[in-house]
């Protein structure tokens, strides 16, 4: 019969939900490092993520059943259920060097559950897998278990978005838990079935095999990332044609068959999620002697780098085909709003483009550490010392220092607080004539012009 789980160890921080809606279970969330550990533990609750909601549920649950520490091995040993969720980047170097995920970190926790379990454990698979890795968590976990411990694999996915993850665990769209369907592996999904039965409608928590729940995570960011891709394709048409992209999305988001979300044009998909996970999926599509199909996803990402370097490119013809010299403020660098995070952000390649052109950046972000912007922009041109790029780059405290003196507005992030800037002071202090290029659809463009701004709209042909 299924195991009753009463006590969860895992890695990151979304377990804190468990332990808010399951009181009954103990939830230890490991890291190894201590300063990570000492803020998830800060007394003023200066949490090390940034995540609207998660500050409340670390305050009504740690120190009840949800606790933070260094001593992963006596987390792994106290658990009966243990989330595996560690970074599975893109491997930089050796085979599949910039599309295959790096194992290294899922092998090494699966050896260290290996060599520290003592009773037998449910292994709970969270992050993004090619398929049939965890196959090879569970021969490794068999080739080195102590006689009277049994390890049950299963996959469960994450599907939360960053902004939105708190809602997103309360009341998700589906629960997806993959498992051999053997009866011990049916009955290791049980347990954990019971565990979101707590809060989740049993109707929305789904069993599939244990390659299906694998590869299900990546179709599905494939397929968000697609539609993007799929809108952006056709923001360039309407740029040539007249045609407006947001009554085009709006027209073809009516049909109840494609629906309504993921249809906004954008500067291009960034955040650590998509192109990473289709890379996986176009080298899998490729190991497994699929061209046609690696090909076709392929394109996904390769229409989001047509779609950035489209943008800057309209930037620069509009300023009268130079930017040299010029001052532009780039107002937002996360990936998206209510984040900070700024991994693969289509910004930090607008601004690489926009100082190859020795344009002067200014930027403003609401929520990004400057240091984060720097490190990214010297990632991003790795050949230019931070020095020569402090002469060109400002990172500014508010948008309107952002844009005194600038030629060019872009809207790379679409903060809310753009919105309700006060435009006529910006435009006051700004060269002439004054651009905004809205790379969001964010603004009403409108209401610029009557200001006096000359306004480019991502999708709109004039
Ligand atoms: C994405 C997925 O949405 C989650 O379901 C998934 O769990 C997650 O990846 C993951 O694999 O961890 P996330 O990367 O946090 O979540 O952000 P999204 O909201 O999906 O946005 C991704 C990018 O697409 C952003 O740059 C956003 O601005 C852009 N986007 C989104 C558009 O350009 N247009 C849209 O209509 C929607």
């Amino acid at each position: 019969s299924p195991v009753n789980v009463k006590k969860i160890c895992c890695s990151g921080p979304t377990c804190a939900v468990i332990a808010l809606k399951c009181p009954h279970i103990q939830v230890t969330i490991v890291d190894l490092n201590q300063a990570r550990v000492d803020a998830w533990n800060d007394a003023d609750f200066h949490l090390p993520i940034y995540e609207p909601g998660l500050e409340d549920v670390v305050r009504h649950a740690r120190g009840r059943n949800l606790f933070f520490s260094t001593d992963v091995d006596k987390g792994i040993q106290d658990a009966d259920l243990i989330f595996v969720s560690v970074n599975t980047p893109t491997k930089k170097s050796g085979v599949g060097a910039g599309f295959a995920a790096d194992l290294n970190y899922v092998e090494l926790a699966t050896r260290r559950i290996a060599a520290v379990a003592s009773t037998s454990k449910i292994i709970v698979e969270k992050s993004t897998v090619p398929c049939r890795t965890a196959e090879s968590m569970r021969t490794i976990l068999e080739a080195n278990s102590k006689p009277a411990c049994r390890f049950d694999i299963l996959s469960n996915p994450e599907f939360l978005a960053e902004g939105t993850a708190i809602n997103d665990l309360f009341a998700p769209d589906r629960v997806l838990i993959g498992s051999l369907q053997t009866p011990e592996g049916l009955s290791a999904c049980e347990s954990l079935s019971q565990v979101y039965a707590n809060w989740v409608p049993k109707d929305c928590i789904l069993n599939v095999g244990l390659w299906s729940s694998e590869l299900s995570k990546l179709a599905a960011n494939a397929m968000l990332a697609q539609r993007i891709s799929s809108i952006n394709a056709l923001s360039a048409i309407c740029e040539a044609t007249g045609a407006n992209i947001d009554e085009v999305s709006y027209a073809i988001g009516c049909d109840s068959r494609i629906g309504p979300k993921f249809l906004k044009a954008s500067v291009g998909f960034g955040g650590s999620c998509f192109q990473k996970d289709i890379l996986n999926l176009v080298y899998l599509s490729e190991s497994l002697h699929l061209p046609e199909v690696a090909a076709y996803w392929r394109q996904v990402v390769e229409m989001n780098e047509y779609q950035k370097r489209r943008f800057s490119k309209t930037v620069v013809d509009t300023l009268f085909n130079t930017i040299t010299g010029k001052r532009i403020a780039v107002l937002g660098f996360a990936f998206k709003a209510d984040t900070g995070d700024t991994r693969e952000s289509a910004a930090i390649t607008l601004i690489r483009d926009f100082l190859s052109e020795r344009a002067f950046v200014n930027i403003y972000d609401p929520k990004v550490e400057h240091a984060q912007i720097w490190q990214d922009l010297q990632d991003a041109s790795p050949q230019q010392s931070l020095q020569q790029l402090q002469k060109q780059v400002t990172i500014c405290s508010s948008a309107m220092s952002a844009c005194k003196n600038a030629e060019a507005v872009v809207i790379a992030t679409e903060w809310k607080e753009f919105k309700n800037i006060n435009w006529e002071l910006i435009y006051a202090g700004m060269e002439k004539p004054a651009f905004v290029f809205d790379g969001r659809l964010l603004l009403d463009a409108e209401i610029l012009r009557k200001i006096g701004f000359k306004v480019v709209v991502i999708g709109r042909g004039e």
